[in-house]
C-alpha cells in the first residue's frame, strides 16, 4: 500500500496528478487532485456561483493528504487519506477542479456541507470539515468497514445473524431519529450509504447529498434511487406541468423498510427489475415477500412500507419496537441460571455472606444432589447477585 505523503515544514503543494502505484493501484497525492487531464478542457464554468459555507467549517486544502481511493459515488470520489496526521476520509467532487464543478453540484456540495457540520451522532458519519479551492472536497471520520451494500453481497446467501441485524437496524433508526428531531430529511437512505465500523458491529449514516431541511408544505420531487424511494415520490398518474407532488420525513420510513427487509433476509429488493417497473410495482402497492419473516418483523415492515405515509410509524417508535425485540431475543438466549434451591447444610454453610452462600450453591451442584425447593425467602431477594 502506499505511504501517505507526509508534508514537510514549509512545503507548499502543488495542484498535481495523482501517483498511481503499479502494484496496488494506490493513489497518493498531495491535494486533492484525482482529475481528468481534460477536466477543464470543454466545460463551461460556472464563475458567478459565490458559496455560502460557514468559514469555521472550512479547512486548508494543504493540510490534506490523499493516499488511496476507497469508493466513488454519484458525484464525488472518496479517497483514504489525512488530515495533519488524523486519517480521514476525503469526498471529492467531481470534477476535481471546482471550478468546472456544475452549479447543481456546487448547490448540492454546499447542503450536504452544512447539514453535516451540524449533526452530531454516534450514528451518524462524523464531520471533519470542508475546502472549495481548488477542489471541492469533504473531509470525513474514516471508516474502516466496509458499505452495508458490501457487507450485505460479501455474506449473501446467508442471511445476517438475527440479533446482528436488528442491532444494525437499530443504529440506523437511532440516527433518523436524531435526523428527524432536527427537522432534516435523508432521502437516500439505502445500504450503500450506510458505513461499518472496522468490527463490523456499527453502522453509521452518510451521504447527505440529497438531505433538506424539512419545510413544510414545501416538499417537492427530486429523485432519490428507486429500489428503496417511497411511493409518494413517483406518481402513477400524470401530473400537469409546473404541479409538483408533495412529501414528507415518512419517505424515511419507507427507505428504512426496505434496508430492515434486505438486513434480515440478506436478499435484492424487487430483484431483476428496472427503475420504472420498481416504481410502478411500489406504487401499486407491491412490496418484497414477508415469507420466513417472524411474526414481529412482519407487523414491523408493513406498517413502515405503508402506501400512507401518516400510517408509518415515526423513528422514536421504530428505535422502541426494535429495541424490545432484541431484548427478547437476548433474553431467550441467555442460559437459564441454575435455580438456587438447597443449601447442603444451612446451618454449616450458610450465613448472610454471599461468597459463604455461592460456595454452598457449588458444593450443592458438584455433589448433584436431588433439588428441593428450599431456601430462606430473605435469601431469595439477593438471587440476582450470584448470577451477574
Ligand atoms: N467516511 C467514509 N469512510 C469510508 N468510505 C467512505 C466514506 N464516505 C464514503 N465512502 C465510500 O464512498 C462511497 C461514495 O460516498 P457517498 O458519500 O455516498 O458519495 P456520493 O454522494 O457521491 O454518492 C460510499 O458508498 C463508500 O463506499
Ligand atoms: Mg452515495
Amino acid at each position: 500500500m502506499a505511504e501517505p505523503v507526509v508534508k514537510k515544514e514549509g512545503e507548499s503543494f502543488e495542484l498535481s496528478f495523482p501517483l498511481f502505484d503499479d502494484n496496488t493501484g494506490d493513489t497518493s497525492c498531495p491535494l486533492t487532485k484525482a482529475c481528468d487531464a481534460d477536466d477543464d478542457d470543454d466545460e463551461e464554468y460556472d464563475n458567478e456561483f459565490v458559496f455560502d459555507i460557514d468559514a469555521s467549517v472550512l479547512v486548508d486544502h494543504r493540510s490534506v493528504l490523499l493516499q488511496k481511493m476507497i469508493g466513488e459515488g454519484s458525484y464525488s470520489i472518496v479517497y483514504k487519506g489525512f488530515y495533519g496526521c488524523e486519517p480521514v476520509a476525503v469526498k471529492v467532487i467531481q470534477p476535481c477542479n471546482a471550478l468546472a464543478v456544475s452549479r447543481e453540484h456546487k448547490e448540492k456540495f454546499q447542503r450536504e456541507v452544512a447539514l453535516l457540520s451540524k449533526m452530531k451522532h454516534e450514528n451518524i458519519l462524523k464531520f471533519v470539515g470542508a475546502s472549495v479551492q481548488p477542489t471541492m472536497m469533504i473531509i470525513t471520520e474514516l471508516m474502516r468497514g466496509e458499505t452495508l451494500q458490501r457487507y450485505l453481497w460479501s455474506t449473501r446467501p446467508k442471511r445476517l445473524d438475527l440479533k446482528h441485524s436488528i442491532s444494525f437496524a437499530l443504529d440506523i433508526s437511532r440516527a433518523m431519529e436524531y435526523l428527524h428531531a432536527n427537522s432534516v430529511i435523508h432521502r437516500d437512505l439505502k445500504p450503500s450509504n450506510l458505513l461499518l465500523t472496522e468490527d463490523k458491529k456499527q453502522v453509521k449514516l452518510a451521504d447527505f447529498g440529497l438531505a433538506r431541511e424539512e419545510v413544510m408544505d414545501e416538499m417537492t420531487c427530486e429523485a432519490g434511487t428507486y429500489r428503496w424511494m417511497a411511493p409518494e415520490l413517483f406518481s402513477r398518474d400524470p401530473i400537469p406541468r409546473g404541479v409538483k407532488k408533495h412529501y414528507d420525513h415518512k419517505v424515511d420510513v419507507y427507505s428504512f423498510s426496505i434496508v430492515l427487509w434486505e438486513l434480515l433476509t440478506n436478499k435484492v429488493p424487487f430483484k431483476g427489475r428496472d427503475n420504472i417497473t420498481i416504481a410502478y410495482a411500489a406504487s401499486k402497492n407491491e412490496r418484497p415477500s414477508l415469507e420466513n419473516l417472524s411474526e414481529d418483523m412482519v407487523a414491523l415492515l408493513k406498517s413502515c412500507w405503508a402506501e400512507d405515509p401518516k400510517v408509518r410509524p415515526e423513528f422514536a417508535e421504530i428505535t422502541i419496537t426494535l429495541t424490545n425485540i432484541l431484548q427478547n431475543l437476548r433474553s431467550a438466549d441467555t442460559p437459564i441460571p441454575p435455580k438456587l434451591v438447597e443449601i447442603v447444610d444451612p446451618k454449616s454453610t450458610m450465613n448472610n455472606d454471599c461468597m459463604a452462600t455461592v460456595h454452598a450453591i457449588t458444593k450443592f451442584n458438584e455433589k448433584g444432589k436431588k433439588r428441593r425447593s428450599y431456601l430462606p425467602s430473605f435469601l431469595k431477594r439477593f438471587a440476582g447477585c450470584f448470577y451477574k
